[in-house]
């Protein structure tokens, strides 16, 4: 693989956990509970292979509308992944970042999302980025609110420094398994020139020889930015 054509920030909508529970006969929280072993393993190689940002779609803000069994599912696998998983992950020299309203989640998980940021080692080489209650429309619209607080008139750039990802690039790719074609409320302003990818796999299948595939592919793409 060319190094030199990694992404630098890769986003990842992890979708197709129901579907894949359902073709196994299993509950759709089966799905969620594989999906999240999956999520571990690609951030892990991500991580190795020089990847500096990896955003994980984790939940939407459309999501919130599911049966409150589902989501206390995924708060309860939030749970499990932050209490388990973090020292690993900070004794590889990375942290951990999240966006989205999460005021809206059981306190003890907001808890457990922030302690896992301020601990999150400042001069991080791999952030893990989990999007929780995140809608791009939301985060636009909560930029423009915080400007107009402030008496702030935005030009060029601006808006960046309102908006949840402040001071993380754009993402070079996305990634969205699960056979859709769409990005579904997923970081709209900031993938404004992101390569898209997406793949019929389901997300609990997507491992290690398909996030390569997909850096492959990316690295044969030519990104003109507007330019000739
Ligand atoms: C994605 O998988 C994970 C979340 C949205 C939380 P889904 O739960 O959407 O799985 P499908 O699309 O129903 O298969
Ligand atoms: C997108 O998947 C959200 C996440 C992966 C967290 P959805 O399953 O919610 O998307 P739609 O409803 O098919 O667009
Ligand atoms: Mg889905």
């Amino acid at each position: 693989m060319d190094e030199n054509r990694i992404p630098l920030h890769i986003g990842l909508i992890m979708d197709g956990n129901g579907r894949w529970a359902k073709k196994r006969l299993m509950p759709r929280s089966y799905g969620h509970n594989a999906g999240m072993n999956a999520m571990i393993k690609i951030a892990e190689h991500a991580q190795n292979l020089g990847v500096k940002y990896l955003t994980v779609y984790t939940l939407s803000t459309e999501n919130l509308l599911r049966p409150e069994e589902e989501l206390e599912g995924l708060y309860a696998l939030f749970r499990k992944y932050f209490k388990k998983n973090l020292q690993k992950l900070y004794n590889s020299g990375a942290g951990v970042k999240v966006i989205g309203d999460v005021s809206v989640l059981p306190e003890d998980v907001q808890v457990l999302l922030r302690d896992g940021e301020n601990n999150s080692p400042k001069d991080a080489a791999f952030t893990l980025i989990f999007a929780i209650n995140y809608g791009a429309r939301s985060e636009i619209l909560r930029a423009c609110n915080l400007a107009v607080e402030r008496g702030e008139k935005l030009d060029g750039s601006g808006l960046d420094a309102y908006l949840y990802t402040h001071g993380v690039p754009d993402p070079d790719l996305i990634i969205r398994t699960g056979g859709e074609k769409r990005l579904s409320n997923f970081l709209l302003y900031q993938a404004a020139y992101s390569e898209l990818y997406f793949t019929d796999v389901l997300f609990p299948d997507f491992d290690e020889a398909e996030l390569d595939k997909a850096i492959a592919e990316y690295s044969k793409r030519e990104r003109r930015f507007g330019k000739i």
